[in-house]
């Protein structure tokens, strides 16, 4: 049952670009839809694709997969190549934003950090964001809250890297995105959860958002 409202869950995701609209999730209150549900393991039959994801990359694509935190319940994961770059475990994650920048070359992580959004300093970020080398890949998934500290100069930044959601990110959004610094034309790995604020802030509802994918290599 759980899992089939989960896996329900994950298909609305997809045929649904729920982006950057409000949407109300009270009816999936209750139903203990769990974030990293384990719909692709259900079947033993089906191959293994890196990062677990449902399709396996072509050739000179790296897979990736982001998934942001549950509220401030379950904290987010990012996998690259089917490492486990970012996650609760490896307790490297933390309230806020959660980046990873990785050579967009060579697929090697350069580095990975977090930074509190809703009571840190966003000028961390801010002189994070500004080392960020061209060719470089920008792995981000947002836990609680991605955005009461934002400013002007940090959507910006994150824009630049070919965000669409950043310049209007606010609290509570959920939000996964995938850049590249000094890329021109911009890909669309991207996606936005903002859950319904009169009805349902208080209720700090556990759902996650995931992406996952292919991105080519430079
Ligand atoms: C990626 O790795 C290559 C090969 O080591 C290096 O030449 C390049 O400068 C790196 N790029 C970034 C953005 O780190």
């Amino acid at each position: 049952m759980v899992c089939t409202l989960a896996g329900m869950w994950f298909l609305l995701q997809t045929y649904l670009n729920t982006s950057w609209k409000s949407i109300s999730l009270r009816s999936w209150f209750g139903s203990s839809v769990l974030p990293d549900s384990s719909a692709s393991h259900a079947q033993p039959q089906t191959p293994q694709h890196k990062c677990s994801n449902l399709k396996s990359c072509p050739p000179n694509h790296f897979a990736f997969k982001i998934i942001s935190g549950a509220a401030n319940v379950v904290g987010p994961s990012l996998c690259f190549e089917d490492n486990l770059i970012m996650s609760s475990v490896k307790n490297n994650i933390g309230r806020g934003l959660n980046l990873a920048l990785v050579n967009g070359t060579t697929g090697q992580l350069i580095k990975t950090e977090s930074y509190d959004m809703y009571s840190g300093d966003v000028k961390h970020l801010v002189d994070f964001l500004k080392t960020i080398q061209d060719g470089t890949l920008v792995l981000i998934a947002s836990y609680d809250d991605p955005a009461t500290k934002m400013n002007n100069e940090a959507r910006t930044l994150l824009t630049n890297l070919g965000s669409s959601y950043a310049a209007k990110l606010r609290y509570w959004d959920n939000w996964v995105f995938l850049g590249e610094k000094g890329r021109k034309d911009k890909r669309r790995f991207e996606k936005l959860m903002r859950i319904d604020e009169e009805t349902d802030k208080e209720l700090k509802l556990p759902v996650a958002l995931r992406m996952e994918g292919c991105v080519p290599q430079k």
